[in-house]
């Protein structure tokens, strides 16, 4: 099928990678000129695992090319797809005009074009709130008699995994408004469900909250492990063993329940804001996602306590190492990431600030380039007074302990993640503060 992607960030350009590789035609449109050089070279803007391998195969076989003509993109396809940004607006609600912008554009080249051989389908895989795909449906109608149909198609990709999530999806939802729209999905995901798993179509309402109520949940799941971590240190609990004795219950299972400093990155905390200003715009108080949102928030300053606590004398003229910058590992997504409320906290504070993210680093240093970036782990302790571990990459699971404390000026760890054994540190003489576990102090201080 011929597709358009609108927008070639973490969506647009996983889901136009993927459905290129199933054979689809894909044209990808953004407004963003340095984007769209880098991906004619073949370069990707973004870190994703396999992306980059995916993008050159595709470009080879001329199933995807980039585009920053509207005209050129819109034309092409039998079906849109949407995948621009809906950041937070002031008061958290979901910022449309991108989405709205995209309609307009669309409906005016569909005026220009007139009817063609076929109908479009203009479908909005960015993650809306309720009746907004509709309000494009009615704004592209405002502006042409064109006929087009319209769905909603959210995305439950993971940054870090998109392309296996994207190919072997636990299930794809459409929202449509007629069978034509349903079977315009239906034949472009087929191919990706030969596993068995479903292609729920529903109406495109349910389907627009579908995605909010996912990611609530996901979000409620954090912030609910969080809290108890947070009970478990008041009462002399360890919530590595609390996890464990919970998470046997299959009822329970044990996902997304792991303590550390709370979510970030692109989605959940934007979207748990996004469903409270849905509840207030028609009148209802979503008390259970604000408390989601408001313990999130709450974690990384219990965190920066922690820290505080140990320099009694302030944090000005003390060295921090960061390990792990990015919101989450495999991803270079800085957005939201708890480290970053750290970082800055900890300049302001009057500290220096070292840091080693595997991918991250050329997006920190756009955001806050006074922090020193570090060339690698080992490099980013030289001469530091802590480490604070807010990411947990892989190659932080096993480091050279006997290094790590050579090389800091004193044996302090606060561990956003709960990467090692309290026992081990103990051992190694490091003094070392965790998440819903009692601090341990191995050094002789
Ligand atoms: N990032 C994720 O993991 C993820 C997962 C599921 C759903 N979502 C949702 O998908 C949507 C996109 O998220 P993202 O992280 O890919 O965003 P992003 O910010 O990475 O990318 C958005 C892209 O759209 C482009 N753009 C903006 N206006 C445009 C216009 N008028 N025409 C063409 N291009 C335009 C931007 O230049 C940018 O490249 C959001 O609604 C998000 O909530 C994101």
């Amino acid at each position: 099928m011929k597709l358009t992607m609108v927008g070639t960030g973490y969506v647009g350009l996983v889901t136009a990678a993927c459905f290129a590789d199933m054979g689809n035609d894909v044209v990808c449109l953004d407004i963003d000129p340095r984007k769209i050089e880098l991906l004619r070279k073949g370069e990707s803007p973004i870190y994703e695992p396999g992306l980059s391998e995916l993008l050159h195969k595709n470009i080879a076989a001329k199933r995807i090319r980039f585009t920053l003509d509207k005209a050129e993109a819109y034309r092409h396809a039998e079906v849109i797809f949407i995948c621009v940004g809906t950041p937070s607006d002031e008061d958290g609600s979901a910022d449309l005009q991108h989405v709205l912008a995209v309609a307009r554009d669309i409906a005016d080249e569909l005026e220009r074009i007139g009817p063609g051989a076929y109908t479009k389908t203009v479908v909005v895989k960015s993650t809306v709130p309720v009746g907004t795909s509709h309000s494009v449906r009615d704004l592209i109608r405002s502006r042409t008699k064109v006929p087009f149909h319209i769905a909603d198609n959210p995305e439950f990709l993971k940054e870090g995994d998109a392309i296996t999530d994207f190919s072997k999806p636990d299930r794809v939802v459409c929202g449509v408004d007629n069978e034509q729209a349903a079977a315009v999905m239906r034949e472009l995901y087929e191919p990706f469900v030969r596993n068995g798993h479903p292609i729920l179509v529903m109406d495109v309402r349910s389907a627009e909250m579908v995605k909010y109520a996912s990611n609530a949940m996901l979000a409620c799941k954090i912030s609910f492990i969080n809290e108890m971590a947070n009970l478990c240190e008041k009462t002399g609990s360890d919530i590595n063993s609390v996890r464990h004795g919970m998470c046997a219950d299959k009822r329970i299972g044990d996902q997304f329940l792991y303590p550390g400093l709370g979510y970030g990155g692109s989605c959940f905390p934007k979207d748990t804001l996004a469903v409270v200003g849905m509840g207030k715009s028609v009148g209802f108080d979503c008390k259970l996602n604000a408390a989601v949102h408001e313990v999130n928030q709450d974690q990384r300053s219990h965190f920066w306590n922690k820290v505080l606590a140990e320099f009694p004398g302030g944090l000005k003229g003390r060295t921090l190492a960061f390990w792990g910058v990015a919101f989450k590992p495999r991803t270079d997504d800085i957005r939201e990431a708890p480290s970053m409320t750290l970082m800055q906290r900890s300049l302001k504070a009057g500290a220096a600030v070292r840091a080693f993210d595997p991918v991250a680093m050329d997006n920190l240093s756009k955001e806050l380039p006074a922090v020193h970036r570090s060339t690698d782990m080992y490099d980013c302790l030289t001469g530091a007074d802590a480490l604070l571990i807010c990411t947990e990459w892989r190659e932080f699971r096993s480091p050279d302990l006997d290094r790590v404390k050579l090389l800091l000026k004193r044996p302090l760890i606060v561990d956003g993640r709960n990467l090692y054994r309290c026992e081990t540190m103990q051992q190694h003489g490091f003094d070392y503060a965790s998440v819903g576990r009692a601090t341990v102090r191995g050094s002789t201080r």
